[in-house]
């Protein structure tokens, strides 16, 4: 049974051109003029681009004392609606601190809901031996990639010494490090300096954590980072700081990857300052939205290259649950949503503005992310052999964003009232059609695949050997190896 996507222009990360696509079973065949099949999809006047990936979200996740609403059914489906077609969560150890127990329960929690495929992130959130052993069995697994988080004192945040030793062991695996770039020490301090001068709503989430904060723990990331010889890829950067950091780091040759969110892209700080309370918390995330000049960097950084992936950080609570921190910013669960909203934003107000080209656009919603995490081309790609995983993007539906038509199980929207200009005509997940705009569309749980992601052998580790034998500080550096074991 051969389904061909019929009368489209097929837009990579490379280049667009007029072509249908043929699909075999769960993959691409072939790629061509006036194919011939069995099924047709209509492309006629629309796009057909590599589905979706977001690279960070957070289903059902406990956190901040609850649960984030977003179930992986109600996740993946909204993904789906949205033309994106896999996602990577992030795996949170339990009580019992252990990774490879996490990886299960996500397992146990994911397999019989998700719609589309999906992969783990691992987060590490302290340092002992059997987090060293474990980060082994979470590769062996399929997960290549572990998050630090340098903010939530107290709570998720890792110590310098910590961090060395966590990214060390991820060059010795072939995994990338990852971090959550704030200093959580002042951000710490700040909470408490706010809530002295009662200072007790939302917008003191935003006054404890100026984009400062965020530019200092990127900068000491990337330092820690060069000072091992690993790639590293910072989470949700905001703001011009961060980004700097990493362009410096860029032009030092280090890899070093930034990944802005769409929530920084289009909504700014002046949302905190809302005299509805529920409107400010329901935007309160961390890092926070910020000024207006921050958002032209990131966006010229997307064009330039110097940040080089679009991701949501899908943690969706909702407005009872961020009601926790309705007498204290602190205790507001922190997280908004985007995941079925990003591609419609980022083509809105990235391609139509012609901040973006469309091939950018691909590049910063699929390709390259399937590149950094190690999938591609099985994903991020319209070639013979790659899983058809495509989305028919159509530039010419223009609708309002609103809670009361997402597919998502918030009572709201940061992104109500928007208008877009681009949607989903149809949504395929290795070759099924699992969206159709207009068409009543359910969703499938289960039919999703855990993606698993090989450690990296080549080029990332090649430039940290290359590093370690020609780097005049190596005499400095050695006495900082910590032995190997821990
Ligand atoms: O506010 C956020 N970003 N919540 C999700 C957890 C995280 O830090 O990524
Ligand atoms: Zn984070
Ligand atoms: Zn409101
Ligand atoms: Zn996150």
């Amino acid at each position: 049974m051969t389904k061909v996507i019929k009368g489209g222009t097929v837009v990579t990360a490379d280049r667009s051109y007029k072509a249908d696509v043929a699909i075999e079973g769960e993959t691409i065949r072939e790629i061509g003029p006036d194919l011939k099949g069995d099924e047709y999809v209509d492309a006629t006047g629309a796009y057909v681009i590599p589905g979706g990936i977001d690279p960070h979200t957070h289903l059902e996740m406990p956190f901040m004392g609850t649960t984030a609403a977003e179930t992986f059914e109600s996740g993946t489906w909204a993904a789906a609606a949205g033309g994106t077609t896999m996602l990577v969560d992030f795996c949170l150890p339990g009580a019992d601190g252990s990774i490879r127990n996490a990886i299960n329960e996500w397992h146990r929690k994911s397999a019989p809901q998700i719609c589309s495929d999906i992969g783990y992130h691992m987060a590490v959130t302290g340092w002992n031996e059997t987090i060293f052993n474990e980060m082994k069995d979470a590769v062996d697994m399929g997960v290549n990639s572990f998050k630090h988080f340098m903010a939530y004192k107290g709570a998720l945040m890792v110590e310098d010494d910590e961090l060395f030793a966590s990214f060390k062991r991820c060059r010795e695996l072939g995994a990338l490090p990852m971090v959550h770039a704030e200093n959580g020490d002042v951000v710490d301090l700040l909470q408490k300096q706010m809530l002295e001068q009662g200072i007790t709503g939302p917008e003191g989430h935003a006054y404890s954590r100026p984009p400062e904060v965020e530019g200092e723990a990127a900068n000491r990331a990337i330092m820690i980072a060069d000072a091992v010889g690993t790639p590293l890829y910072i989470v949700h950067v905001s703001c011009e700081q961060a980004h700097e950091a990493i362009r410096r780091a860029r032009q030092k040759g280090m890899r070093v990857y930034g990944e802005p969110l769409a929530q920084f892209l289009i909504l700014d700080d002046s949302e905190y300052l809302s005299k509805d309370w529920d409107h400010a918390a329901q935007r309160v995330m961390s890092p926070p939205f910020r000024s207006k000049e921050h958002q032209d960097g990131l966006w010229n950084g997307l064009a330039a290259g110097s940040l080089q992936v679009v991701a949501t950080d899908h943690a969706a609570f909702t407005t009872e649950q961020k009601r926790m921190g309705r007498d204290n910013f602190c205790m507001i669960p922190n997280g908004t949503g985007g995941l079925e909203e990003r591609l419609a934003v980022l083509w809105t107000y990235g391609v139509e503005t012609g901040r973006l080209t469309p091939e950018e656009f691909v590049a910063v919603t699929s390709t390259n992310i399937a590149k950094i995490l190690n999938i591609y081309p099985r994903k991020g790609a319209l070639v013979p052999g790659a899983d058809a995983d495509i989305t028919v993007w159509d530039p010419k539906i223009s609708r309002t964003l609103s809670a009361s038509n997402q597919k998502s199980v918030l009572d709201y929207s940061v992104w109500e009232g928007m208008q877009v200009s681009a949607q989903a005509r149809y949504t395929l997940s290795r070759g099924d059609v699992i969206w159709a705009w207009g068409q009543n569309s359910q969703p499938q749980p289960g039919r999703g695949k855990f993606i698993p992601r090989p450690a990296f052998s080549s080029a990332a580790r090649a430039l940290s050997q290359w590093k370690e034998l020609n780097s005049p500080r190596k005499v400095e550096r050695d006495p900082l190896n910590i032995p190997a074991g821990i």
